[in-house]
């Protein structure tokens, strides 16, 4: 029985208000297929923007096939809205959505289990249409009030509000998650989902008493048994992660949030030079970014590459059984809101 339903939970059609979300530029069908499976939401991420977007696009496609091989439960895509310095749409975003909306029309099979697309980064009103026609559920990651109000009336259906203590892409404006949440709740009617810092049952009360109505993680779903696709030294060195190991430095579409180490030092460097590039040019250094991460998860390199995570890894020390922590989580939140209301009533009496 699921212990927390609401309108989140109704529209999305899953038990648990928990969402593992997008953890591009990396791998994660197997991971987004074991979410599902336990009841929250699995989240297949975006491949990065390779030279030959082509192949990026077949790469998203296998990962979207694997995914669905794995679960017969609702997942969702992530797909980053890139946008350049004039503020045009980079490519990489127009293939990757149109590569979700083919693989469904392809495959019944597929189009029963993918049912969210999740955008972040950038305004996404160019695509609220064809993700609404497409008969998906659209939710956009926003850093701001402001943004959640244009996202809400662009007519995406679920807004997700992102502190600034999370891992990977960070809001461009430094709001963390205890003023940004209560802000955004108040401000739009659709379903808000918390991301940013929670790990437990108790960040799901939280997120349920500042007005949100579940939680979208990443790092806690990095570090669980689940994640085999990742190198176990990018796991291990988040679980050894202490707090303040942590920076935000200059990313892809914005802030990046990840460990402080020599990859991280370098670009704090580079970024005293020439607007940021150093001796790169824009789009050579975004490439090296995005390169950087990637050997990260897949080689292990955990000094000399950009290492992302969230501020919750100084929290974090121990690897998750997703299949037991996703019920877990609800029941302890739903326990907690529980044995507070049983308090405050003897309390009053
Ligand atoms: C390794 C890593 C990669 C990420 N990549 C993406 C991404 O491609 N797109 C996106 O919207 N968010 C991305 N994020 C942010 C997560 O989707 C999520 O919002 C964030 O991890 C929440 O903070 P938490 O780590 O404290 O749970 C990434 C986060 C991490 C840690």
């Amino acid at each position: 029985m699921s212990p927390i339903v609401n309108r989140y939970t109704r529209l999305v059609g899953v038990e648990h208000p928990i969402v593992q979300e997008g953890l591009g530029p990396f791998r994660t069908p197997k991971l987004a297929a074991a979410v599902s499976e336990a009841g929250g939401l699995g989240t297949v991420s975006m491949p990065g923007m390779p030279e030959d977007i082509a192949q990026g696009a077949r790469t998203f496609r296998a990962h979207i096939e694997e995914c669905a091989s794995l679960t017969d439960r609702p997942f969702a895509v992530n797909i980053p809205v890139g946008v350049d310095s004039s503020g045009k749409v980079l490519p990489f975003t127009d293939v990757y959505i149109r590569t979700a909306l083919e693989a469904r029309e392809a495959e019944p099979e597929i189009a029963r289990r993918l049912r969210v697309v999740t955008t972040s980064a950038g305004f996404p009103g160019s695509y609220v249409a064809a993700i609404k026609d497409a008969g998906l559920v659209h939710q956009h990651k926003v850093g701001s009030t402001r943004q959640a109000v244009k996202a809400a009336a662009a007519g995406v259906d679920v807004v997700i509000a992102a502190g600034f203590e999370m891992g990977g892409h960070a809001p461009s404006k430094a709001v963390h998650t205890f003023v940004l949440i209560p802000n955004v709740t108040e401000a739009v009617d659709v379903p808000v989902l918390l991301t940013g810092g929670a790990r437990d049952g108790r960040g799901l009360a939280a997120a349920l008493a500042l007005g949100a109505e579940g939680v979208a993680m990443g790092t806690r779903f990095i570090t669980s048994t689940a994640n085999s696709d990742w190198h176990p030294a990018y796991i291990q060195a988040l679980l050894d992660a202490e707090e303040g190991d942590d920076v935000a430095f200059d990313g892809v579409y914005g802030p990046c949030r990840g460990l402080r180490n020599s990859a991280s030092r370098r670009l704090a460097e580079a970024a005293g030079h020439r607007g940021g590039a150093g001796e790169m040019g824009q789009v050579e250094l975004t490439r090296w970014k995005i390169e950087s991460m990637q050997r990260a998860q897949t080689e292990g390199d955990v000094t000399d590459s950009l290492v992302l995570t969230g501020q919750v890894a100084a929290a974090i020390r121990d690897l998750v059984d997703v299949a037991e922590f996703v019920p877990r989580m609800a029941a302890e939140a739903a326990g907690i809101l529980r044995s507070l209301a049983a308090r405050l009533g003897s309390v009053a009496s």
